[in-house]
């Protein structure tokens, strides 16, 4: 086929479209990344925050202009106000906070990755269908514009065959024991935290792999510092992903196809840029022009799920549960191959 343009992006308005009340459960980094988002970009309203601390999301509300702080999360559950609960605690916290979520009647979106194994993401799916409520892990890659055009070459055929997936994404993290990011207990380690966008990326091309292969090493608190994954398809496909705790890397992604390669050379997982060179063809370029910096793209899921919410959804027909429980899969086993804690 020759491809001479792009296809127009295809995500649901930033504004004029459903709105949900959402409630944020651990204000943190990426809580209050997240309400910036939405407060800026669009016209979800963000109706009550709770902490462990009263104090702390005292502070948050007032940073962000929210209503209602809670010291409790039980309490924010308990608030009829609230329609849809944002989960943005550790790893380690998804699953309890997402089941109590669930059976407060509450629809949910649960930040990346939605568990931390593939028996925890199951529960959740479980749970949510048989509460009859929504349940969304936060994968906002998946909801950016870019992302909605590249799906829309992959079912055009515009690669023609996907036979080789490469996705990296590291940084360095000053160690420390305690952290998020080292510390099993809060359920730390590359591919978790970061791996997960990589996974996800070969997922999102090639759908569930035969074989996983990891290699890598941990740090001395036994989580995953970093790792590289093979993966193998029954198409004969392959896909090699990568994450680091300790190291920059590109944050880059490729898909080679026998009709053409597409090429996100960094930033990946945020609002960026891809070409797409088509062999014997064109090289078709396309940038991010929204404006929106890394972080501030996370609106875009927060409007995708209001819409699912209202159109009576249960899961992101963009990023099921069963996507989630696939990607999860991949890093459950190269943890389990790693002996990553
Ligand atoms: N989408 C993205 O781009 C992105 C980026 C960064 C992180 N994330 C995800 O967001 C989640 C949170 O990451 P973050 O960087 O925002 O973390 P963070 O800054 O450490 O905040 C997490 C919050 O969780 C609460 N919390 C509950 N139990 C906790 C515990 N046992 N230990 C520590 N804090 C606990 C704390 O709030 P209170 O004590 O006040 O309740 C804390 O402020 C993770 O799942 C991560 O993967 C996503």
């Amino acid at each position: 086929m020759t491809l001479t343009s792009l296809p127009d992006a295809d995500h649901e308005p930033l504004r004029g479209g459903p709105t949900l009340r959402w409630g944020v459960l651990a204000p943190g980094r990426i809580a209050a990344s997240f309400v910036g988002s939405l407060n800026k970009s669009t016209d979800q309203k963000v109706v009550a925050v709770a902490s462990r601390s009263q104090e702390r999301a005292q502070q948050f509300a007032s940073e962000h202009g929210i209503d209602t702080a809670y010291g409790s999360y039980d309490q924010l559950l308990a608030d009829d106000s609230v329609d849809i609960v944002y989960v943005a605690a550790p790893h380690n916290e998804h699953a309890r906070l997402a089941h109590a979520a669930i059976a407060a009647g509450k629809h949910v979106l649960i930040e990346k990755p939605i568990a931390t194994t593939v028996a925890e993401a199951r529960g959740i799916a479980d749970a949510a269908a048989h509460a009859g409520v929504f349940a969304m892990e936060a994968m906002w890659s998946r909801y950016l514009p870019q992302a909605t055009i590249v799906a829309q070459l992959l079912a055009d055929g515009a690669l023609g065959e996907p036979r080789f997936v490469e996705a990296d994404f590291g940084f360095l993290a000053r160690f420390d024991p305690a952290s998020r990011l080292y510390n099993p207990e809060l359920a730390g380690g590359a591919l978790l935290d970061l791996g997960v966008y990589s996974a996800w990326f070969a997922h999102f091309v090639l759908g569930a792999p035969r074989s996983v292969h990891a290699v890598g090493s941990l740090a001395v608190t036994g989580v995953d510092q970093q790792s590289t994954v093979t993966l193998t398809y029954d198409s004969d496909a392959l896909a090699v992903v990568s994450s680091s705790i300790i190291v920059e890397t590109p944050v880059a992604a490729r898909v080679s196809g026998t009709e053409a390669l597409l090429q996100f050379p960094a930033s990946f997982p945020g609002p960026s840029a891809f070409r797409l060179a088509v062999h014997g063809g064109e090289t078709l370029e396309w940038r991010d022009t929204s404006g929106l910096n890394w972080n501030e793209g996370l609106c875009y899921q927060a409007v995708a799920a209001a819409r699912y919410v209202s159109d009576g959804l249960k899961q992101s027909p963009l990023h099921g549960l069963g996507d989630s429980i696939a990607v999860l899969s991949v890093l459950e086993q190269a943890r389990a191959q790693l002996g990553a804690l």
